[in-house]
């Protein structure tokens, strides 16, 4: 009787821990299936071309504005190379991140880090720099965020025709009738700086205005180089520039930089006009020493960018955000000058 109840003991004994084993087991193989992640585990990853380009810089600080608490945000910069960027890619997706926001260095060649997210599955938001249609559709599970770079050109154009013939006589300096421009363009090869330049001044042209364009130099979106520009195009030309049309903000203070530094008054300058509306840009125009600037909506921007990352990480569906063509989302742009600055500012 004793040694049944000893060995009845040890038998229920070795039932129960084979029963605790099995759902221990089962448990522990559900939790490796592939779950949507809860707010607190979500990681993203946010790669930005280069870490002092001053638009950007305030349309990330925007998107940590959007940040939930308990979501996972690591920010890397590329200093320009797109090697670089590839390796920070690399070891985002070796971190786990659930999803990558990538502002890529060079828009023509996002191959290794396509590659790279595909083979881990991971979605990738392209934003800023956009890259072709061809590079773009590889992969569903690819998405663009940015902005209509033609329509921040064509309301450049459109702002300047308005001032110059508003007040023509302090626009056409020479009385010649005609109005001596340069460029100060962005990158080599961007999209908006390749299409702002030519809707800019085939607006200009569409609206009437007589233009002869003498000077044009590539500053990198960069306000010490488009000084450095900007004064050559002064020591060429000498007061034989009645408009700057300069592709960013930045640029637009590097003209003004280099007019400061040639001890030239704000009367004899040209007209100088931005775009994007960053902070130092829409203090210029409060300030009357850029006219105008065409706010690019980073705010918008980042509210879309993160969004989306959200709805990609938890696996919702994305219809909501209305993306065109399942993949684009674009913000649009608007005019700014002294008579509409104010309500721009600390926007
Ligand atoms: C443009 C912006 C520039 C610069 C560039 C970087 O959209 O106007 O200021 O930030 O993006 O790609």
């Amino acid at each position: 009787m004793i040694i049944r109840n000893i060995f009845s003991r040890r038998y229920s004994r070795k039932i129960f821990v084979w029963v605790v084993c099995v759902v221990l087991t089962v448990g522990m193989l559900s939790g490796c299936e592939k779950k949507a992640p809860e707010s607190n585990e979500i990681k993203i990853g946010v790669c930005c071309y280069d870490q002092y380009d001053t638009f950007l810089s305030q349309l990330i600080k925007c998107f940590e504005k959007c940040v939930e608490d308990g979501v996972n945000v690591e920010y890397v910069y590329a200093s320009q190379s797109q090697i670089t960027q590839n390796e920070q890619v690399e070891k985002l997706i070796a971190k786990g991140v659930d999803v990558l926001c990538v502002n890529l260095v060079d828009r023509t060649a996002p191959n290794t880090i396509i590659e790279l997210a595909k083979k881990a599955d991971v979605p990738i938001i392209f934003f800023n720099r956009e890259l072709v249609e061809e590079d773009i559709t590889q992969w569903p599970k690819l998405y663009y965020i940015g902005s209509d770079a033609f329509e921040s050109g064509r309301m450049q154009g459109e702002l300047a025709a308005n001032m110059i013939r508003r007040e023509s006589s302090k626009a056409d300096k020479n009385g010649d009738g005609r109005i001596q421009y340069v460029v100060l363009e962005g990158e080599a090869g961007h999209q908006d700086a390749i299409v702002r330049t030519e809707y800019s001044v085939n607006t200009l042209i569409d609206e009437g205005v007589e233009v002869d364009k003498v000077g044009y130099a590539i500053a990198n979106w960069n306000r010490a180089q488009a000084q450095t520009k900007m004064a050559q195009l002064i020591e060429r030309n000498g007061d034989g520039i009645e408009l700057v049309l300069a592709n960013n903000d930045d640029m637009a203070l590097g003209a003004v930089d280099a007019y400061n530094s040639a001890k030239i008054s704000a009367d004899e300058r040209p007209l100088i006009f931005g775009i994007d509306g960053t902070d130092v840009g829409l203090e210029a125009v409060v300030n009357k020493t850029i006219m105008g600037t065409i706010y690019n909506d980073k705010e918008g921007q980042a509210r879309a960018m993160y969004d989306l990352a959200m709805a990609l990480a938890k696996g919702e569906s994305v219809s909501s955000l209305n993306l065109e063509d399942g993949r684009y989302i674009r913000t649009h742009y608007e005019k700014v000058d002294a008579a509409n600055v104010l309500q721009y500012i600390h926007k």
